[in-house]
Formats: structure tokens, C-alpha cells, sequence
């Protein structure tokens, strides 16, 4: 598995698969990885005849309080897992690579970024859609893996690719959990033990809710008071959000029709890890 950190390298090396006729996968990551996110790495490996891996810190999505200097880099096993996970092309450009001097071309996506995880962190997804935008430029992928763990970001990403007209299909992974529920992040080895401890609460609290629209509860009040009461046993975070939102538009809902989202984001005072989570009920 080859290493590569410029654009014209990954050109060179795709464009030779492609005249081949392969069909190409990209994976964009922020390393530290985990198994959520070899999970996209194996389904990108089954489906197509070249994956790529990209693990690049991205430093126009962290906000100016936010962990960036902190989050958790290691290139060595982060190389050694894609290899193992089948990736054929890791790309982990420098900063300077993505955001050459005089950057200042922006991709934004408006009203879907401004509830839930863009209240709180104001410029996150134009970071976001700007670099994912660059790295389906770059590599020109047949299809591109996300995580519903981040279900803004993948609705986000989604209606970008729609209304840009980008040639890729985004193909959506179901999110991989510790034992004890709490779904995997590069964030969750920040947590001290006692947080770690009481990180399970926020996929309980989405399963309290998911249980009470299966015995037929449609109020989403009601079922945003069942998540709260779990979320509260976890007296070391505070709820930034407990909401159910269309799946589409994100659109808070009066009542639980068809498929919705259940989104909740904690953070955790002590180490400053803020968590988030999901799952879709459908009525
Ligand atoms: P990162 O947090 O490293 O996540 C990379 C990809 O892995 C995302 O699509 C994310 O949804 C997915 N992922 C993370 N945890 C997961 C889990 N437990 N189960 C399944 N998938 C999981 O998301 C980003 O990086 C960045 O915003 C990025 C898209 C790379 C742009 O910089």
C-alpha cells in the first residue's frame, strides 16, 4: 500500500486505474482510526477495484475554541490499518497541500447546517464541504464512504453532491458501537474514566426513545422528555441537543411520521469531549 502527500500524486496514480477501466473509492478520514472507520474501508474494498484513504486533520472545520492542536494524530498505525483494511492509496497531504497561500474559495451548503451540530459550531460544515468537495476533485472517485455516526454531516454531504452535480455516489455505513453501545470516535479515547463510564447514556437514551415510538408514541416532545431523563444519569455532560429531525431536510417534526432521525450531542466538562450520536426510527 502506497503513502502519497500531493495532489499530482494521487492524479498520476488514479488516472493509470482509471484508463484501465477500475473503478476508484474514496474514504475520507481525519486518521486516529477506529473500527467505524475501517468499516467504510472494507465496504469500499468490496465494492470497488481501487480504494483510496484519505487522512488529513482538516483545520478550517475546527472552530477557534475547538480541539484541533489536540486531536489525536498517528500516521504510523493509522498506514498500517488501511494496509490491513485492504486501502490501496492512503492520501495524508500537509496542510499547506489543501490550503495553498491566498486560499479563499469556500463551498457552503445553506439550511441544512444550521441546526443541530451547526448551532454550536458556526463554520464546521463550510470546512467540511470545502475539503470533501477538494478531495472528490482530487481523486475522482466512483463512489464515496460515509458514516452515519455523523448523520448532519452525511445529509449535508449528500444534497452538496446533488446540487453541485459531483460524479460520485455516496454510499452511507451503518455506525459500529463499543460493547456497551457507545459509538466509536477518535474523540471517545479523550474521555477520563468516570466520562467514559456514563458515555453510555446517550445511546440508551436513544434507545429509550426508539422503544417508545415502536409501542406508538408520536409526540416528539414526549420522546425528547424520555431521552433527557436518561441523559441526565450522566451528571459529568451536558445535553447540548436532544432532537428528532426529518431524515431529508432535517427539519424538526411535530409528530413521528415515516422515517426520522433522533440526534443528541453531549459534552463532557471535564476533558471537553463533546459526543454525539443517532439512530432512525421509522412510524
Ligand atoms: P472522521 O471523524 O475521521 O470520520 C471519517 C468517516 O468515518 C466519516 O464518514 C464518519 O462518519 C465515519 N465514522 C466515524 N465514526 C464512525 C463509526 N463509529 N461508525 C461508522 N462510521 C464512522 O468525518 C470526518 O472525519 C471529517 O469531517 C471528514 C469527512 C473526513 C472531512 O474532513
Amino acid at each position: 500500500m502506497r503513502v502519497v502527500t500531493t495532489v499530482s500524486e494521487v492524479r498520476v496514480a488514479l488516472d493509470a486505474a482509471r484508463a484501465r477501466g477500475e473503478t476508484v473509492a474514496l474514504v475520507p478520514t481525519m486518521g486516529a482510526l477506529h473500527e467505524g472507520h475501517l468499516s467504510l474501508i472494507r465496504a469500499a474494498r468490496a465494492e470497488n477495484d481501487v480504494v483510496v484513504v484519505s487522512i488529513f486533520v482538516n483545520p478550517t472545520q475546527f472552530g477557534p475554541k475547538e480541539d484541533l492542536q489536540r486531536y489525536p494524530r498517528d500516521l504510523d498505525r493509522d498506514r498500517r490499518l488501511c494496509g490491513d483494511a485492504g486501502a490501496d492509496l492512503v492520501f495524508s497531504p500537509a496542510a499547506e497541500e489543501m490550503y495553498p497561500r491566498g486560499f479563499s474559495t469556500w463551498v457552503e451548503v445553506e439550511g441544512l447546517t444550521d441546526g443541530l451540530c451547526g448551532r454550536s459550531r458556526p463554520g464546521h460544515f463550510r470546512g467540511v464541504c470545502t475539503v470533501v468537495t477538494k478531495l472528490l476533485n482530487i481523486c475522482g472517485p466512483d463512489r464515496a464512504y460515509f458514516g452515519e455516526k455523523d448523520a448532519q454531516q452525511l445529509a449535508v454531504i449528500t444534497r452538496m453532491v446533488r446540487d453541485l452535480d459531483l460524479r460520485v455516489a455516496v454510499v452511507p455505513c451503518p455506525t459500529v458501537r463499543e460493547a456497551d453501545g457507545l459509538a466509536m470516535s477518535s474523540r471517545n479515547a479523550r474521555l477520563t474514566g468516570e466520562e467514559r463510564a456514563q458515555a453510555s447514556t446517550l445511546y440508551r437514551s436513544l434507545g429509550a426513545a426508539k422503544d417508545l415510538v415502536d409501542a406508538g408514541e408520536r409526540n416528539p416532545a414526549a420522546l425528547e422528555d424520555a431521552i433527557r431523563a436518561v441523559l441526565v444519569e450522566a451528571d459529568l455532560g451536558e445535553v447540548e441537543y436532544a432532537e428528532i429531525v426529518r431524515v431529508d431536510d432535517l427539519t424538526p417534526v411535530t409528530a413521528i411520521e415515516g422515517t426520522c432521525l433522533i440526534a443528541v450531542a453531549v459534552k463532557f466538562g471535564g476533558s471537553g469531549t463533546r459526543l454525539i450520536d443517532n439512530i432512525r426510527v421509522s412510524a
